[in-house]
C-alpha cells in the first residue's frame, strides 16, 4: 500500500465558512498537512482573526470575504484564487447555519413558520453550496480533477423537531451530492469526486443555547440527543478531520456520491 495515500501536500483547498467553528478546524488541519488554504467567509474581521491563527502554522493561507449566495462575488473570488495559485483541488462547502424564523419555537406549530425565513435558510444552506460548487467546480471540470466535500446533517435523513428549513436544505444537499457526483464523473471523468459528511451533534455557536443551559448542564433537547447517541456525548469539531482528510486525498480515489455520518452512532441507532 502507498504510504502517502493521505498526502494533500500542495493541494489548493477552498473552504467556505472557513472562519466558522467546523470550517475553521478543517482549515487548520489541512494547513498542518501542507495544503494551501483559502478561506471564504462573510466578515473581514472574522477572516483576519482566523488567518492570524493559520499564519502561525504556515503562510500558505489566504482569505477573501465572499457571500456564498452571490454568483458575482464567487466568480470574482475564483479569479483571485486562480491568479494566486492557478488551480482549485478541493472545495469544502462549510458555510451554513440556521435562522430563528425558519424554526418552530417551543410555543409554536409549523403553521407559524415564516416562509420568508425558510427561503433564506434554503438560500444559505442549499444554494450556498450549489453555487460555489458550480462556480469553483468549473475549474475542477476544466482540470479534470478535484474533490468537493459538502456538509450534510442528521437533519437530512431524520425528522428532527423544530428545524424545518434547515432540514429541507440539508436533504437537498444529500441529493445534490449524489447528483453532482454522477454528473462530474459521467461528463468530466473519474478524477472529480463529490461527497459529503453528515456530522451528528457538535456544540457550536448556533446550537449552544439549544443544547446547554447557562450553567453548562444539558437542556431537555440536549439530553434527548445524548440518549439517542450510543457514544453518549457530543462530537468534538476535530473529529470531522479524519473524514475530511480521507475525502480530500487519494485514499478515497474511487469514492464519489457518498455521505459519511460522523455522529457517535446516532444515525444507526433505534434509540432502544
Ligand atoms: N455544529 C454542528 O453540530 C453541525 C452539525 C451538522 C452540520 N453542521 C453544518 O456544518 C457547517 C458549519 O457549521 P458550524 O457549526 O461551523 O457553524 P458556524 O456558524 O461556526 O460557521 C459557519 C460559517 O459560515 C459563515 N457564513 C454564514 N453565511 C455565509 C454566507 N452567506 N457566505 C459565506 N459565509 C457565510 C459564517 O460567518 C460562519 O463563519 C454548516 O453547514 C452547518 O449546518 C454543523
Amino acid at each position: 500500500m502507498k504510504t502517502d495515500l493521505f498526502c494533500i501536500s500542495e493541494k489548493i483547498v477552498v473552504i467556505t465558512g472557513g472562519a466558522g467553528v467546523l470550517g475553521g478546524k478543517m482549515a487548520t488541519m489541512l494547513l498542518e498537512n501542507q495544503a494551501k488554504v483559502v478561506i471564504l467567509d462573510l466578515n473581514q474581521e472574522a477572516i483576519d482573526r482566523k488567518l492570524k491563527e493559520l499564519h502561525e502554522i504556515s503562510e500558505n493561507a489566504v482569505g477573501y470575504p465572499c457571500d456564498v449566495t452571490s454568483q458575482a462575488k464567487l466568480e470574482e473570488v475564483r479569479q483571485q484564487i486562480l491568479d494566486k495559485w492557478g488551480r482549485i483541488d478541493i472545495l469544502i462547502n462549510a458555510a451554513g447555519g440556521n435562522m430563528p424564523g425558519a424554526t418552530v419555537a417551543p410555543d409554536q406549530t409549523v403553521f407559524d413558520v415564516s416562509i420568508e425565513a425558510l427561503q433564506k435558510v434554503l438560500d444559505l444552506n442549499l444554494i450556498g453550496s450549489v453555487l460555489p460548487t458550480l462556480v469553483l467546480g468549473k475549474v475542477m471540470a476544466d482540470q479534470k480533477s478535484g474533490s468537493v466535500i459538502n456538509i450534510s446533517s442528521m437533519a437530512a435523513t431524520h425528522s428532527i423537531t423544530r428545524v424545518l428549513g434547515y432540514s429541507l436544505a440539508k436533504a437537498g444537499i444529500d441529493i445534490f451530492t449524489k447528483w453532482m457526483a454522477a454528473e462530474m464523473s459521467l461528463k468530466f471523468g473519474d478524477g472529480i469526486r463529490v461527497n459529503a459528511i453528515a456530522p451528528g451533534f457538535f456544540i457550536g455557536e448556533q446550537n449552544r443555547r439549544l443544547l446547554t443551559n447557562e450553567d453548562g448542564s444539558l437542556t431537555d433537547r440536549g439530553n434527548t440527543i445524548i440518549q439517542n447517541t450510543p457514544m453518549q456525548r457530543f462530537g468534538d469539531a476535530d473529529e470531522l478531520n479524519g473524514a475530511i482528510l480521507y475525502l480530500s486525498s487519494e485514499a478515497s480515489k474511487f469514492v464519489t456520491g457518498t455521505i459519511i455520518p460522523i455522529d457517535g452512532g446516532f444515525n444507526s441507532f433505534s434509540g432502544v
